[in-house]
């Protein structure tokens, strides 16, 4: 059979007419494992990490790629991108002790932000060898008074904004993200202000769910192009050119997701060709992929419950998560696609709404999705794409403990993350001994 490009790379319809992943039957896993239940697949992870890295390699060998963690950041997906070469853009203290943890090599781990706070900084000076990228003015002021030598790179808002199917070039982009070309010069005064940052390279992300090449191009240009005018005025000789994340990925069948090994070959070739025009030396080229690594791999396993009928209206069917676990379709009305685990075999021929469990009408994950007829309590919905910003965006919302997380591959599955417990869910709760009785 086959399956839309949205789900992940091991998945099939297993003799039982149950849907698997990493060879493992989901409704087996639901049964071991629980529901909800994010279910990562190893093989997605590796395939695509080796896409970015094997035509990085072969366009252009002084790479780095490196994982967004924010979409993703758990141990067993770090140690598994170091496997494959990767370096890691971390955003939080929580993100860099998670690298921290397991050792993660500092020197291809960079740490972003519009607001780090000075623990932050210090953090990423302490894990000697990770690498600051430098957001505003206050980032230059705070790692000035940690008065400690570090590489930093420059993030730029090179006017170029993207939405999904095309991108538009603006003068000056409203972002609070980075420096707008305006104030480049006064940033890098204030960095020779300071006697410990050693200015490396710079830095720009457009955007997110990215679906063209062209936008890359010009921010390379952009980038290149300042690395001349710096060289000119101040002899900065950089060597990391970061053109960040945001390369979309199959949600539905209307998403087009540009071909990755197509994207970094373009790329690397407008790089070098940029670079020879510039007569510079070859920077290091660094993306930061978070979404295309780790969205398709993901899936989420939630039960059939209850279900709602209205006159001449919708047929709900309501699962057991929700807008907690996968807040992207509330905040910003993401598309899914869903099949039942369980009779993965059968047609789609009737249209049901899937509604999260939380409190808020607005808790639905997919809207008027043909499914199975004369579903019923217990079957399993698959949620597909599930991998990037839904656990990592996820909250205790109504204090329902969050869901396990299941690593699988070649039939084997193992927790990445273990299923919240109710007294997770209150143990930093304090009563004011006042009420204590
Ligand atoms: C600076 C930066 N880099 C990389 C990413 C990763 O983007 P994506 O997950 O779309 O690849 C993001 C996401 O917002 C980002 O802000």
């Amino acid at each position: 059979m086959n399956l839309p490009a949205y789900y992940p790379n091991s998945a099939k319809v297993n003799a039982k007419n149950h849907l698997e992943i990493g060879d493992y039957d989901l409704v087996e896993l639901a049964d071991r494992f629980g529901s909800p239940l994010y279910v990562l697949d190893e093989k997605t992870i590796r395939d695509t990490a080796r896409e970015y890295k094997q035509a990085l390699d072969e366009f252009y060998p002084n790479n780095l790629p490196i994982f967004a963690s924010k979409a993703l950041a758990l141990k067993a997906v770090f140690a598994i991108l170091q496997e494959e070469g990767f370096g890691l853009d971390v955003v939080s203290a929580g993100e860099l002790f998670t690298a921290e943890s397991i050792n993660f090599p500092a020197d291809k781990i960079y740490l972003h932000g519009n607001n780090k706070s000075i623990d932050e900084l210090e953090r990423a000076v302490n894990y000697a060898g990770t690498k600051v990228i430098i957001d505003n003015f206050h980032d230059i002021k705070l790692l000035g008074q940690l008065n400690k030598p570090i590489d930093c790179l420059l993030r730029l808002t090179p006017g170029i904004e993207c939405h999904t199917h095309d991108y538009i070039k603006t003068g000056q982009i409203d972002s609070k993200f980075g420096f707008d070309l305006e104030h480049l010069i006064e940033a890098i005064e204030r960095i020779k202000e300071t006697n410990n940052i050693n200015l490396i390279g710079l830095h720009a992300h457009i955007g997110s769910q990215i679906f063209e090449v062209n936008p890359y191009e010009d921010v390379a240009r952009i980038l290149l192009e300042n690395f001349v005018k710096l060289n000119e005025k101040y002899n900065l000789k950089f060597q990391e050119l970061n053109i960040g994340g945001g390369i979309g990925i199959n949600y539905t069948t209307a998403d087009d997701p540009p071909n990755i090994r197509e994207v970094m070959q373009v790329l690397s070739h407008k790089v070098k060709s940029l670079i020879n025009e510039f007569k510079l030396e070859t920077p290091k080229l660094i993306v930061e992929p978070g979404r295309s690594i780790v969205g398709r791999a993901g899936v989420t396993v939630y039960e059939i419950g209850s279900s709602k009928i209205v006159p001449k209206g919708r047929h709900y069917i309501a699962v057991n998560g929700g807008m907690a676990d996968n807040p992207r379709p509330i905040t910003y009305q993401a598309k899914y696609s869903a099949c039942v685990a369980n009779k993965a075999n059968l047609a789609n021929n009737q249209v049901y709404t899937i509604a999260g469990r939380y409190c808020e009408s607005g808790d639905i994950l997919i809207k008027d999705i043909e499914l199975p007829a004369d579903l019923e309590p217990k079957d399993l919905i698959v949620l597909f794409g599930t991998g990037a910003y839904n656990y990592s965006m996820s909250s205790n919302y109504n204090r329902v403990p969050k869901p396990a997380m299941v690593l699988v591959q070649n039939g084997e599955a193992e927790i990445i993350l273990q299923r919240e417990s109710l007294e997770d869910l209150i143990k930093n709760d304090t009563l004011p001994s006042r009420l204590i009785k």
